[in-house]
């Protein structure tokens, strides 16, 4: 027998006995491979002579396309094989409930606006909103800031290039506070009045607890007599509602805003034991510390006359703090800027469910 039929024998052999594409694969290259049985034998055509040559060469080309051949049969039959036994044993149970699918995590920004509008909303208040971008009227000017007080200073201010807008005569800013929407809204609906404005606010300042862009919320209730009673009431109302402490220490301490007058920061209690910060009621009153969490007051005569409405007929409060510092407080974040830098593994942290968020409305 010439080698090369013994070979087609051999080869022949080893692919039938082959049961799956691995060993198949194996046997091609022992057979086909760069240093294969078959490819020797080509190799040592070279040493032969004139026809011996040129018949040998023909006979080593057919072997060489009939091993190729079977191969690729026998892998389209192992192939179809392994389908037909993954189809036998592989079944679909469509009663089977749904795998829990990853749906990501409600930042505690949105999840605190969402508080903060359930409790407005149950005393009356309804949602406004606002530009951004903004003017120096809306920001400053009509909240009673006279151009060139130094309370604007106050407010580290980001303001835009003027010479590249519309209106080459206003000034435009980020606002700096959420206390614009108040004179838009007056301007629009004149009074009464009853809204909370929740939104993005803009300062140059960074630090472990201020970013150039935060959020604020603020509330304004305009009405024929409305006193400085009815916002500490719902001051508390607000706060104790929030922390969920039915008796939450709140004090009003007096202050300066030129949009309010008289105008108040706001402490609830808390106790700082061990350096650990918790909003409460300390046991023993005279232990009781406060921390800072608002501004509010009575709208000012002035800002009223500013936005058309007759301060005689009607008075009215506003409030106005950070919603990322309540968050922090409730939540116990250390650090604000970590809430802005889109790293997954803070949200699966610090996040809600989405499921817990829709049941607590
Ligand atoms: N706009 C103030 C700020 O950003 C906060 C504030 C204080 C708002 C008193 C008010 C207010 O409505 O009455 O610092």
């Amino acid at each position: 027998m010439s080698d090369a039929l013994t070979l087609k024998n051999d080869l022949t052999a080893k692919i039938e006995a082959a049961n799956d594409l691995k060993s198949l694969d194996d046997v091609r290259v022992t057979a086909l491979g760069k240093k294969g049985a078959i490819t020797d034998l080509m190799k040592s055509l070279g040493r032969l002579e004139g026809e011996e040559r040129k018949i040998k060469g023909q006979e080593l080309n057919a072997l060489k396309d009939e091993i190729a051949n079977f191969i690729k049969a026998r892998e389209a039959k192992l192939k179809k094989e392994e389908l037909d036994r993954r189809l036998a044993t592989e079944t679909l149970d469509v009663t089977l409930p749904p795998l829990p699918k990853k749906i990501g995590h409600v930042h505690p920004i949105t999840q605190t606006m969402e508080e903060l509008q359930t409790i407005f909303a149950d005393m009356g208040f309804s949602v406004a909103e606002g530009p951004d971008i903004e003017d120096d009227w809306h920001n400053f000017t009509a909240l009673n800031f006279p151009p060139g007080h130094p309370a604007r200073e106050m407010q580290d201010t980001f303001f835009l290039n003027s010479k590249a807008s519309a209106d080459k005569n206003t000034q435009y800013l980020l606002r700096t506070h959420t206390s614009s929407v108040q004179i838009r809204e007056m301007e629009k609906h004149g009074a009464p009045i009853k809204i909370i404005c929740m939104g993005r606010v803009y300062r140059s300042d960074y630090d472990m607890t201020h970013t150039p862009m935060f959020h604020q919320v603020e509330g304004l209730y305009i009405d024929k007599n409305v006193t400085m009673g009815h916002l500490k009431g719902c001051l508390i109302d607000f706060l104790s509602a929030y922390f969920e402490i039915e008796d939450l220490p709140i004090r009003l301490r007096p202050s300066f805003f030129p949009f309010v007058e008289p105008g108040a920061e706001v402490d609830i209690g808390c106790s700082r034991k061990n350096g650990e910060l918790k909003i409460a009621r300390a046991d023993n009153p005279l232990e009781q510390e406060w921390l800072e969490v608002l501004g509010c007051g009575m709208v000012h005569p002035n800002v009223l006359k500013n936005c058309g409405i007759d301060p005689t007929e009607y008075q009215g409060f506003a409030f106005g703090t950070g919603i990322d510092r309540l968050a922090m407080l409730k939540y116990g974040i250390p650090d604000l800027r970590s809430m802005f830098e889109s790293d997954s593994r803070w949200l699966e942290h610090y996040g809600f469910n989405l499921f817990e968020t829709l049941a607590k409305k």
